[in-house]
């Protein structure tokens, strides 16, 4: 198997969405789905191409009452490209009987390919093969090359390349009641000898996309007078009958441009869409440089481990998938990193706190990229004061699921695919993501040390949701503590107690427990600043010393429960549920993993059980060493003890479906170094996530970035023990039984080093970056690594 490409050897009808999601081509800029270029929407296809952050909302009358959605939009299908040979019928995987298939995803090079070699009802044997990549480093450019090759007949074909701007948002069955028709085309035409164009405009939010497409004969005749173009208002397409002579190819380069309204550095979408078609080089030119752009990337960014199977493929393609998502091309876009990628329509492009999982990566490699999407964050703190202010709380309160402007996008009324009942989401309640937020700027800063970013937007930030938790945290008489009440922690299943009106649950250890370290973050951060600065931010956000005393008074009366002596509660009163019939459930029902739809649709409900969709006591040791929360609970007035860890981690494992894909990442990390035989199972079902489509039908949808993303930081962070404390850069490798050795290149506060571990040594070289000598720690090993140098360490029994 070759660990850089996913192949796909037979043609499944069944499987065409999810490989769809998974072949899907994108720069940071755009994606599109990997769709067929025969292909329509249907059951089987989805043909999809989403640009960063172009959303629309549109209403709908649901369930008596009109909610209002913001989607990513499905923008014009650019892929289309038929044939169909004199007498028979037009190509259709569906109805052709196929003699060869192969579909190969080069993750190397970010091509796409895919040949059939098919027979029709008149026995005409054809071969049928393309390629295409949307390029990286010219980021308004995609190209497809369409190869047909008569195999054992000669004769007349009729060739259709087309801009196709009547589709609608149909990718998620459970959205289909929604209105679904977000574009209006504001014109079609063509230009120059071989250009089409097409102009569609969003119906809200006035998003302007223009496309442009050259379909160019580099092989074969056309018979005389037949190129044409036929249209239909937000269809145009290009007509050619061509010769086809047996056993010679036809070769057709079919260069597309896509432009909006919200590029920099444009006059008007559609003239620069048409002049950059009219200027570019053909597909070869084009490939060679887009290939080059991922020769660089790869240089950086690959991770590279010797296993057996095919971890290290699936590895690569969670890495490929995270650079297509967000790139070079992604800075300043304004956009941030969407939980399901611009992969498919599911979870309507909406940011959720799957950054968390998300930036570890791209902090050790790419970190222009974190501060970019942490600026979308900053640029809604705006957006975040207001919604705090209406509900009643100070600081930002940023939604659980964000979109174009920051207000909370979290639908109100969600399906329940499995009973067909709307029913109320009160998924907002995810008070965390405001944690996750201040927790990524932290981190973003530790890693980079870009005091600069802090002092102009991150430290705000972070004030800004102190304070929010600060007033989230209100007094108790009966526990003498602050708690904070009616919120919802990451296991969703959880919204309310068993029968209450109202929702929300109170204590929710993994929020309370932010809240401590979001406001112990906020006190050190402003000494980062210098005493100007300080006064100057405190001075505008009106922040005095009386309210950094309540800060104080918060952290050290928060309130975490417990019950079975040191099992940190999920939330008050976790202990009085019901113990869950597992077995009796898995018996029933095989796959389990959602069980919230399973318990409503027989009229029960998760909240009256001791269930969970996904971790969240189990959180805190995953983002926190020991060290750190034994600070955090002492701050508190708690003890805390390293084996709280184990039986925490035991009785929250036991009790866990796994019903959100990053559960999986979290309990494999958790494990990593206590039960690694477990932490491995654990891991491969998380790196099983997309490519096996664990959860049964949710891939072709959208990627789950936050799961791919966070395997990768498995074997970073987790496998490598790489920690920066007190200033100096911490390894402590402890490599899965079946991985060999791993190495990557990291770059940490502007200096790039090579690491390489196997099961008996670790060597760290410093390369290029800055000047400067570093210390790094092995056990009780401390270095001073100068630049250009290495060190090694011998590691025993890892
Ligand atoms: C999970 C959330 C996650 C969201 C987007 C949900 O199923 O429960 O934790 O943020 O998906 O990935």
């Amino acid at each position: 198997m070759d660990p850089w490409i996913l192949v796909y050897d037979s043609y499944d009808p069944a499987e065409e969405g999810l490989r769809e999601a998974l072949c899907t081509l994108g720069n940071g800029y755009f994606a599109t789905r990997g769709a067929a270029p025969e292909a329509w929407a249907s059951n089987v296809h989805y043909p999809g191409t989403y640009l960063a952050g172009g959303y629309n909302r549109l209403k709908t009358e649901v369930a008596g009452r009109v909610v209002e959605n913001e989607d990513l939009v499905n923008l014009p299908n650019w892929l289309i490209f038929r044939f169909k040979p004199e007498g028979g019928d037009w190509f259709n995987l569906m109805s052709a009987e196929i003699v060869a298939y192969r579909q190969e995803l080069d993750m190397k090079q970010g091509v796409l390919s895919r040949m059939v070699r098919y027979r029709d009802r008149q026995k005409r044997e054809t071969t049928v093969a393309f390629r295409r990549f949307v390029h990286m480093g010219s980021m308004h450019q995609a190209a497809q090359e369409i190869t047909i090759t008569p195999e054992n007949w000669s004769g007349r074909i009729t060739v259709h390349s087309g801009l196709d701007g009547t589709i609608v948002n149909s990718g998620v069955e459970r959205y289909r009641q929604l209105n679904s028709k977000h574009l209006e085309t504001l014109k079609q035409g063509v230009f120059g000898e071989d250009g089409i164009y097409l102009l569609v405009e969003t119906t809200q939010s006035g998003l302007r996309i223009a496309q442009a497409a050259r379909t160019i004969l580099t092989a074969g005749t056309i018979v005389e007078g037949e190129r044409r173009v036929v249209e239909q208002p937000g269809y145009i397409l290009t007509e050619m009958v061509l010769d086809a002579v047996q056993n010679t190819p036809l070769r057709f380069e079919k260069l597309v441009t896509l432009f909006s309204s919200r590029d920099f550095a444009i006059s008007e979408p559609l003239l620069d869409a048409i002049e950059l078609s009219q200027r570019s080089g053909g597909f070869d030119d084009l490939l060679r440089s887009h290939v080059t752009e991922w020769d660089h990337l790869w240089d950086r960014c690959d991770i590279n481990i010797s296993a057996n199977g095919c971890t290290q493929m699936i590895l690569r393609l969670h890495i490929f998938h995270l650079l297509q998502t967000v790139s070079r091309n992604s800075i300043d876009l304004d956009t941030g990193v969407p939980a399901r990628g611009w992969h498919g329509e599911a979870y309507r492009g909406h940011i959720f706190w799957d950054e968390l999982f998300i930036f570890p990566y791209l902090n050790f490699r790419i970190p222009v990229l974190t501060r970019s999407l942490l600026l979308y964050r900053y640029r809604r703190l705006p957006a975040a004061r207001v919604a705090a202010r209406q509900a009643g709380l100070s600081g930002a309160l940023f939604p659980w699921q964000s979109g174009s402007t920051g207000r909370e996008e979290t639908q109100h009324v969600h399906l329940n695919p499995k009973s067909g009942r709307w029913l109320p989401d009160n998924s907002h309640l995810q008070r965390h993501v405001n944690a996750a937020i201040a927790y990524n700027v932290w981190h973003y800063y530790d890693t980079t040390g870009d005091k600069e970013f802090m002092a102009t937007y991150g430290i705000e930030m972070i004030l800004e949701i102190a304070r929010l938790y600060a007033s989230l945290a209100t007094w108790s008489e009966r526990s003498g503590r602050h708690e904070i009440l009616g919120v919802m922690g990451p296991d969703e299943y959880h919204d309310r107690y068993p029968g209450a009106e109202k929702p929300g649950l109170n204590n929710n250890a993994y929020t309370n427990v932010m809240a401590v370290w979001v406001l112990r973050t906020a006190l050190k951060a402003l000494d980062l600043l210098s005493p100007g600065r300080s006064r100057d931010l405190r001075e505008s956000i009106g922040l005095d010393s009386a309210e950094t005393e309540r800060w104080q008074d918060v952290i050290r009366t928060m309130r975490v429960p417990f019950h079975d002596g040191d099992i940190i509660s999920q939330f008050e009163e976790y202990e009085t549920l019901a113990e869950f019939d597992w077995e009796g459930y898995r018996a029933k029902y095989g796959d389990i993993q959602r069980l919230d739809r399973i318990l409503e649709a027989e009229g029960d409900t998760p909240n009256r059980y001791r269930v969970s969709k996904q971790a969240d006591v189990i959180m805190l040791f995953y983002l926190f060493s020991a060290e750190e929360l034994d600070e955090l609970f002492t701050a508190m007035g708690y003890r805390f003890e390293p084996r709280m860890i184990h039986r925490n981690v035991e009785y929250y494992a036991a009790r866990s479906s796994h019903g959100s894909t990053l559960s999986n990442v979290v309990h494999s990390w958790v494990m990593a170094r206590s039960d690694r035989h477990r932490a491995w199972q654990v891991f491969r079902r998380a790196l099983e996530s997309d490519i096996c489509d664990i959860q049964g039908g949710t891939t072709h949808e959208g990627i789950h970035l936050g799961a791919m993303a966070g395997s990768v930081d498995m074997i970073q962070r987790c496998s490598l023990g790489l920690r920066f404390i007190k200033g100096v850069l911490q390894f402590n490798p402890c490599i899965p039984d079946s991985i060999d050795s791993i190495s990557m290149r990291i770059k940490h506060r502007g200096t790039w080093f090579d690491v390489v571990t196997t099961r008996d040594s670790l060597m760290i070289s410093s390369g290029e970056g800055e000047p400067k000598p570093v210390r790094i720690r092995f056990a009780d090993e401390e270095h001073t690594l100068e630049p250009g140098k290495s060190v090694s360490f011998r590691l025993e029994n890892r």
